[in-house]
């Protein structure tokens, strides 16, 4: 492909994209031709990095139609994606330009995967979302665990999340959105599911999720809740993509509020704020909580860290293995994506087109490269 750049990243003037700029530019080949794009040239020139500067805007598909058009590879950090996203994944598709993101939204997952799957299959384009702290280190955790377990018996991961950080309001408002759209989200859900189904059972193994009711995992740091996240269903799509995964695979995804009372608190504020997201005043109150835009300041960043526990077991092998690194929000987000994209445009990486997860289209080499970043994958017990 003949393109003017390498990499373009929309969004650069946000809380997130901010930092992934920042973290592109001081890690990029020297030889990289990368530029930033956004709504507002002169935002973007108040950010003060040398490179080029485009303007398209999500509103306008033709500025993103030749936006996908001008690099091999595009990252956008323009969110919520349900309200901002699709016009250039389209493009992206139509274009065969490697796309990734930075959405847990399932719905906008879902509603991609429908609409524009099988055209991206054709062009050659990579449509990878989902490459922040939603769901690098649980997908590439579970890639990870996998790798330590027998090849071709059935085998079981569980994964436990635990974080100290705070969120910024771009997450904040993506989350109540995506709140705010349960009976769309799962009406999606089971369109893709049925589409899926046929290619699923095509090659003979089985790929299953498992939920089980709050309970306490030692290894895990205490009391363990099931959460209705995006990570599960990557982790499950990467599993149906890669044989390694072995012929019948489940996986189980929990947070870890640690204390009983903690997981009650936490379902108490979940539950208040998916009411809450119901109606349009109520939701107009809650979004007011926060603005977009806002996030933790850099102090609080540094205090920040995350880490996620995979017990795996299968073939009569059991292993305890943890990914672990600083400020899952946005230092490590940024550090995440901007690698995914790095690794999307310079590294030699799986012949794979359409829809594909992290896992799977990057896999071993992005977690090579995230190693090299600092953030930690290892064996704590085999
Ligand atoms: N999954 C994860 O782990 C994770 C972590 C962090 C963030 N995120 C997601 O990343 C997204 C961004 O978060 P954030 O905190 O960085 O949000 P933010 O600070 O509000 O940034 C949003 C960006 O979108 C741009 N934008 C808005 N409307 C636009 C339009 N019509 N055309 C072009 N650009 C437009 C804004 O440009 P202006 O500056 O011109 O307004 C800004 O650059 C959110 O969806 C958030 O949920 C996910």
């Amino acid at each position: 492909m003949e393109r003017a750049y390498d990499l373009v990243l929309f969004g650069a003037t946000g809380f997130t994209g901010g930092l992934t700029a920042e973290y592109l530019i001081a890690n990029a080949p020297a030889d990289a031709r990368i530029a930033l794009a956004g709504r507002n040239l002169d935002k973007l020139r108040a950010l003060g990095h040398d490179v080029a500067l485009i303007k398209a805007d999500a509103s306008d598909p033709d500025s993103l139609r030749q936006l996908a058009e001008s690099t091999r590879v595009l990252v956008t950090t323009v969110g919520p994606y349900l309200q901002y996203g699709e016009p250039l994944v389209a493009a992206c598709a139509a274009a065969g330009t490697g796309y990734l993101d930075l959405t847990g939204e399932p719905e906008f997952v879902d509603r991609m995967y429908l609409r524009y799957h099988a055209q991206a299959t054709e062009t050659g384009a990579r449509l990878i979302h989902a490459c922040g702290f939603d769901s690098v280190p649980h997908d590439l955790g579970a890639f990870y665990t996998v790798q330590q377990l027998p090849e071709g018996v059935p085998l079981s991961v569980n994964g436990y999340v635990r974080v100290g950080a705070t969120f910024s309001g771009g997450t904040y408002h993506s989350a109540v959105t995506a709140m705010s759209r349960l009976r769309q989200m799962a009406g999606t859900a089971r369109q893709r599911n049925k589409l899926e189904q046929g290619r699923w059972n095509a090659n003979g193994r089985r790929v299953h999720g498992s939920v089980k009711p709050p309970h306490k995992v030692p290894e895990a740091g205490g009391w363990v809740l099931s959460a209705p996240l995006i990570d599960p269903q990557i982790v499950l799509r990467s599993a149906r993509a890669l044989e390694r995964y072995g012929p019948d695979f489940s996986y189980g995804h929990y947070i870890v509020p640690g204390t009983a009372l903690t997981t009650a608190q936490i379902i108490g504020a979940a539950t208040a704020l998916v009411l809450a997201a119901q109606t349009p005043p109520t939701r107009k109150l809650a979004l007011g909580l926060r603005d977009p835009g806002d996030g933790p300041s850099e102090e609080t960043r540094a205090k920040s860290w995350f880490r996620v526990r995979f017990s795996g077991e299968g073939g009569g092998k059991r292993v305890l293995t943890q990914v672990s690194g600083g400020d899952p929000g946005y230092g490590e987000t940024a550090k995440m994506l901007a690698e995914a994209a790095l690794c999307l445009a310079f590294d030699d990486v799986p012949d794979v087109a359409g829809q594909v997860t992290t896992a799977q289209a990057l896999g071993q080499p992005l977690l090579e490269r995230l190693t090299r970043a600092g953030i930690s994958f290892e064996t704590l017990r085999t």
